[in-house]
């Protein structure tokens, strides 16, 4: 555990040194789970949001796109059901006056409870060495069997107490399970009580609740209400999607692990629009479709799993997660809901507004259901930077070997695809042949002109940011126009006319390949 934490403090290093993510308001000692994306991260981000986009809208015939609103009318939330329900569990500790989410502080003692077993499984694996049978173990340990059912009995509980609301109970868990401040240690806490996780803030020209305005905590929403003027301005017919990027904000109480958990943060959803009893079929396509998205980026297989919720939220009803194995764990980071006709048929309600689908073959009207992919870019962000910063071992100088730092970004995502830069910068013809060919391939990929250092200490910077491709212009370039190539990631150096640098590189880049 402890080397992962040092692995995530050093990815989060990284992320700041190279210019990928800043502490928002960093002069005034930063605002706490609010981050700005520096010169490399925007680039990163932004090819992360077209591949999703281009998969999505581009590559399917049947959805479309839509750019709605931060704002939108306070009854949307109210039919939603975020201003009754979108409420986190929150606690205060008397003593240290820090705040938590009673959920995650039960979570956590439930986490220990499985290192717990974890340790036992170790040690018994020690002593029995190849004659171990961990099921075995598993099933007849006294010690485990105790922790197993423990754990399931909280578990229930934990789950029973959120989905009926019940405060009283959270409150009563942590007493009864000794929980204390992590950091304090203190056990004077206040009840539990719910918290509203959106930001609300004031219509100009509206006093009072009549202009309380929310910034929107999903995108979705605005989705649903113009599911109508979209279908028919598209002359779509089911099944058929509406995709959208956008912000998102949620005034969250424990909001540590980076980008993981912000509260201002990208979402990419897209909801599906599908016949009534339908809805299973789809949504069983849509898991693989996203599943195979992750996996097209070079995603390791093992980091990546389906998660099926055990409780389903009111409005849906199929849901699972893809987690990905982060520094610290596995957690969400896309989720797919099979969100029935829940928010279409609210909106129909509270709005008056009739929101539903004419179907020419049924000859009927019905509100449609819909299974929706939610995922947030900044996790996915996390997750790739994650998988790609790695350390490693190459040839060095003298037959010895040194450690590099590479960011093996999948190249059609990466930030920069080529650095072009003269062996000398102080030799005015190279400086001068290596800006032709930058100024050239700058029309077809985002390109950087390097002259600030020597070849070697230009390699590790592009290696730390990801770039797949550096060019370097020496002599023979004057002579032949031929320039080395070489690879980020096999560190081969191969000669190459300028005329074939563009297909070259186009050959690694191009986003076709993932898409395919
Ligand atoms: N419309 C459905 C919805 O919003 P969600 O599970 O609450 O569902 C979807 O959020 C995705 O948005 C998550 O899987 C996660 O990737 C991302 N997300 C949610 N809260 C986030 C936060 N506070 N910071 C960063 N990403 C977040």
């Amino acid at each position: 555990m402890a080397q992962q934490n040092d692995a995530f403090k050093h990815l989060i290093a990284h992320c700041k040194e190279y210019g990928f993510i800043y502490q928002s308001s960093e002069v005034y000692d930063g605002l706490s789970a609010v981050y700005d994306y520096g010169p490399y991260g925007v680039e990163l981000k932004n090819n992360i949001k077209d591949y999703w986009w281009r998969s999505m809208v581009h590559m399917h015939d049947n959805i479309v796109g839509l750019d709605a609103a931060i704002f939108m009318h306070p009854k949307t939330w109210k039919a939603s059901g975020h201003v009754d329900a979108f409420n986190d569990p929150l606690i205060d500790n008397k003593d240290s006056k820090k705040r938590y989410r009673a959920d995650v502080l039960i979570e956590e003692y439930l986490d220990k409870l499985r290192e717990k077993i974890q340790k036992n499984v170790k040690k018994a694996a020690k002593r029995f060495g190849e004659k171990f049978d961990e099921a075995m173990f598993l099933k007849t340990n006294e010690r485990v069997l105790r922790y197993q059912e423990e754990h399931g009995r909280i578990k229930q509980r934990l789950a029973d107490a959120l989905s009926d609301g019940d405060m009283a109970d959270l409150r009563a868990m942590i007493d009864e399970l000794e929980i204390a401040d992590p950091e304090s240690g203190s056990r004077n806490w206040t009840d539990v009580r719910q918290f509203n996780l959106m930001f609300s803030t004031q219509l100009g020209n509206i006093a009072g609740e009549e202009g309380k305005l929310y910034l929107r905590p999903e995108t979705a929403q605005g989705i649903f209400v113009n599911f109508l003027n979209v279908q028919k301005t598209t002359r779509q017919k089911l099944p058929f999607g509406i995709a959208q990027i956008g912000k998102a904000f949620r005034n969250e109480i424990v909001a540590r692990q980076f980008i993981f958990r912000m509260r201002e943060f990208e979402q990419m959803e897209m909801q599906y629009f599908v016949q009534p009893g339908t809805e299973m079929q789809w949504y069983e396509r849509w898991r693989e479709t996203r599943m195979r998205w992750h996996r097209a980026l070079g995603m390791p297989e093992g980091r990546l799993r389906f998660h099926e919720h055990d409780a389903l939220a009111h409005y849906a009803n199929a849901a699972v997660d893809i987690e990905f194995e982060f520094p610290f764990g596995f957690k969400e980071l896309e989720g797919i809901h099979s969100r029935t006709d829940f928010d279409l048929g609210s909106h129909q309600e509270v709005s008056g507004r009739k929101l539903q689908y004419y179907d020419p073959q049924r000859q009927e009207s019905y509100v449609p259901y819909v299974v929706e992919t939610s995922i947030g870019c900044d996790r996915m962000f996390l997750a790739l930077m994650s998988t790609a910063l790695q350390e490693e071992e190459v040839p060095g100088q003298e037959g010895k070997t040194r450690t590099r730092e590479v960011l093996k970004l999948h190249p059609a995502i990466a930030p920069i695809k080529a650095a072009i830069m003269p062996l000398k910068r102080n030799e005015e013809r190279l400086v001068n042949a290596a800006q032709d060919i930058f100024r050239q391939l700058r029309f077809s990929f985002n390109c950087q002109y390097d002259d600030t250092g020597s070849i070697g200490k230009l390699y590790s910077r592009q290696d730390a940011i990801g770039t797949p491709y550096c060019i370097t212009v020496d002599f023979d370039t004057l002579e032949d126009e031929t320039v080395t190539i070489r690879d980020r990631d096999t560190l081969e150096q191969e000669r190459v006319p300028i005329q074939r640098l563009e297909e070259i590189i186009r050959r690694r880049v191009d986003m076709r390949g993932i898409l395919e």
